[in-house]
């Protein structure tokens, strides 16, 4: 087991964002984790990363309790992720706001051997050519782009992306799946769960699916399995499945 949610909750005032989710992920595993707007998904993953600590519940990651570590001792432990907005250290290059995730990541870099790895990493997701700009002024795909190299220069056990592909158009979607497929063996990450919105790259990537709805997990299984069970329709009714 890599990652254990046991009952985890979390509330902002009266509202339950996260209501007493239980969720196992092993290592291996390719998931995704889908759910209407607000259903609990990016707050589930700040209690992962360490962003929140629950109200209530466990978390443990590769059996040792993380519930109230700091992020950034989850991250040396190799839990890294993306944002769904991106936070770049805006007047800092492109090249160092990689760099950083390689040296406070798991790969645990010194400033040499970072820089290296920012270089490489931003090769893979095809924004090389950028890295001396100043990370505030890359557009938004780009942004998400860097945060990818970002959490991949941090040689993390789980990778949890939250909504990387969204605006992305279909070309760029396709070869940042088959990037992140690529990968995830490459590189040795045990885990990545993925956020998203676009049902088909959901398909296209993700063995098991987590359905999320008003905070609980509603259902989970097999991709399509779950995708087509009359519940995760029913949820979606009001939405459209993209
Ligand atoms: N920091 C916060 N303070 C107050 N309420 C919050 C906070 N973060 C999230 N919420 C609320 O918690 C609920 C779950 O939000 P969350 O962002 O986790 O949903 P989501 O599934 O990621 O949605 P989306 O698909 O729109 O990204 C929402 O009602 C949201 O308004
Ligand atoms: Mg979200």
């Amino acid at each position: 087991m890599l990652l254990k949610l046991e009952e985890v909750t979390k509330r902002f005032g009266g509202l339950i964002a996260v209501n007493s989710v239980s969720l196992e992920i092993d290592e291996g595993e390719k998931v995704g984790i889908v759910g209407p707007n607000g259903s609990g998904k990016t707050t589930l993953y700040n209690l992962i990363s360490g962003v929140y600590i629950p109200d209530g519940g466990r978390i443990f990651f590769e059996d040792r309790e993380i519930t109230n570590l700091p992020p950034h001792e989850r991250t040396k432990l190799g839990i890294a992720r993306t944002f769904q907005v991106p936070r770049p250290f805006g007047s800092a290059s492109v090249r160092e706001n990689v760099a950083i995730g390689a040296m406070f990541g798991r790969a645990n870099a010194s400033v040499d051997e970072a820089l290296e790895m920012a270089d490489r990493y931003l090769e893979m997701v095809g924004i090389y050519d950028l890295r001396e700009k100043e990370a505030k002024l890359l557009t938004p795909l780009e942004k998400k782009l860097m945060e990818l190299a970002r959490a991949l220069a941090m040689k993390p056990k789980l990778l949890l992306l939250d909504e990387l592909l969204a605006g992305m158009n279909p070309q760029d979607i396709n070869r940042i799946l088959d990037l992140i497929n690529k990968v995830k063996e490459e590189e040795n990450i045990a885990t990545i769960a993925m956020v998203e919105h676009l049902m088909h790259a959901i398909t296209k990537f993700a063995e098991r699916v987590v359905v999320m709805h008003q905070g609980a997990k509603l259902i989970e299984g097999p991709t399509m399995e779950v995708l087509n069970h009359p519940k995760v329709i029913e949820v979606y009714l009001g939405e459209k499945l993209k």
